[in-house]
């Protein structure tokens, strides 16, 4: 039977994006020439390149080609060239754009100890090895996107300003769905973060999570309050498997948690979106780092962040669930051989190149 090639569309974007995209590029065709993983590969112009060529950080052509395809592979974008830009003209605006457009309401982060790095994190090592959690933030929603919000002047002449936080009970059952799914494919546990002691959205979300609960009775299921959970990430973040939570939140305990694994250069990220008449979802794939202007250009960045995108784009929009398994067997293994970028390197290390990092993996998965 031939299978009908996904779709991918591939955005590099500014700075260092182009960088770490041309090595997960020859991943991929690794995968796609070796696992016969048909692809059908696009790739446009986004950010700052598309506001230098035509004026605007997204053009409508690559919006069509996104909502059209499987998934999307996201570089980075910015750069201080276009920093005098208003922010709706930034190159910025792009991604904030396609997560809009495509409702990509599932924002999901994991956390992963490499154990050859355990000594980056700021955490003690035995706290952090072995560490893989699993952050799913409700991405569309929330108090970034509540309406009523602005600024007012009070009777009294002072200047005010408020935001809103705002949750329905559809946008909440998604995302636990969502979370739930995803903790069935994992080690089954799901911890619903929120603040129901003090926000009524919380307390609708703690409602609403113990209600989609009780369609997945094999997952084990906690809650925390959001502060307590902050603290429970950097005192004993092996506990979580999964954790779901809102916007704010989850912008919050993601850093954090990010922060566990040691270097930035390692973080991928998803952003998922409801399912489609055919089931499958729209889907963004990019490494939670920028553009990185203050090492672009010098090939020294490393694509690490980018190549687990990949990897994630394996597992949760192309069903290959053991092709994503053996690249990241081969990055763990490229790291512990000591082969890593600068941001990775201690003192009397010698870094490898970008190129090399691809090269480094290409050789694991060729042996
Ligand atoms: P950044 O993530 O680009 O860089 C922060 C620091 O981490 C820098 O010192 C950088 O050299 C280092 N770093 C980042 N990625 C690295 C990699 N792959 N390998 C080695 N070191 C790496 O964040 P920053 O400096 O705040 O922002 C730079 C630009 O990127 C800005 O224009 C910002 O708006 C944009 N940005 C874009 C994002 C996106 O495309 N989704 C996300 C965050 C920032
Ligand atoms: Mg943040």
């Amino acid at each position: 039977m031939t299978q009908k090639p996904a779709k991918l569309l591939v955005l590099p974007g500014n700075g260092v994006g182009p960088e770490v995209v041309l090595q997960f590029r020859r991943i991929m065709d690794w995968f796609s020439m070796h696992r016969a993983l048909p692809l059908n590969i696009d790739e446009a112009i986004i950010g700052g390149a598309s506001i230098d060529q035509y004026g605007v950080p997204i053009r409508s052509e690559v919006l069509q080609k996104a909502r059209s395809a499987d998934a999307i592979l996201f570089g980075a974008v910015g750069g201080e060239k276009w920093d005098h830009l208003p922010v709706l003209q930034r190159p910025e605006a792009s991604i904030l754009t396609l997560r809009r457009e495509l409702d990509l309401y599932a924002n999901v982060r994991p956390a992963k100890c490499y154990s050859t790095l355990v000594d980056f994190s700021s955490l003690k090592p035995d706290i952090v090895a072995g560490l893989d959690l699993v952050i799913v933030r409700e991405g569309t929603s929330g108090v970034y996107f509540g309406t009523p919000r602005g600024r007012d002047v009070s009777k009294t002449g002072e200047v005010f300003a408020f935001d809103n936080q705002y949750y329905s009970t559809s946008q909440i059952e998604r995302i636990c769905h969502f979370a739930f799914a995803l903790a069935a494919q994992r080690k089954g546990r799901l911890c619903s973060v929120d603040k129901a002691n003090v926000m009524e959205t919380g307390a609708l979300w703690r409602e609403i999570f113990n209600r989609v609960a009780k369609d997945y009775p094999h997952i084990s299921i906690s809650h925390m309050y959001a502060d307590n959970c902050a603290m429970q990430l950097v005192r004993n973040p092996k506990q979580f498997d999964v954790i779901v939570t809102d916007n704010l939140f989850g912008d919050i305990l993601s850093d954090c948690a990010a922060m566990l694994t040691g270097s930035l250069g390692m973080l991928p990220s998803a952003s998922i979106g409801a399912p489609r008449a055919n089931g499958q979802r729209d889907a963004l794939y990019e490494p939670v780092h920028g553009s990185a202007p203050d090492i672009a250009g010098r090939n020294i960045a490393n694509p690490l962040a980018m190549i687990l995108s990949f990897a994630m784009c394996l597992r949760l929009s192309l069903a290959r669930p053991f092709d994503a398994d053996d690249l990241e067997k081969a990055i763990e293994q490229v790291l512990s051989d000591g082969i890593m970028t600068a941001d990775l390197c201690g003192p009397d290390q010698s870094p490898t190149s970008t190129t090399g990092i691809g090269d480094a993996i290409l050789g694991v998965l060729n042996t």
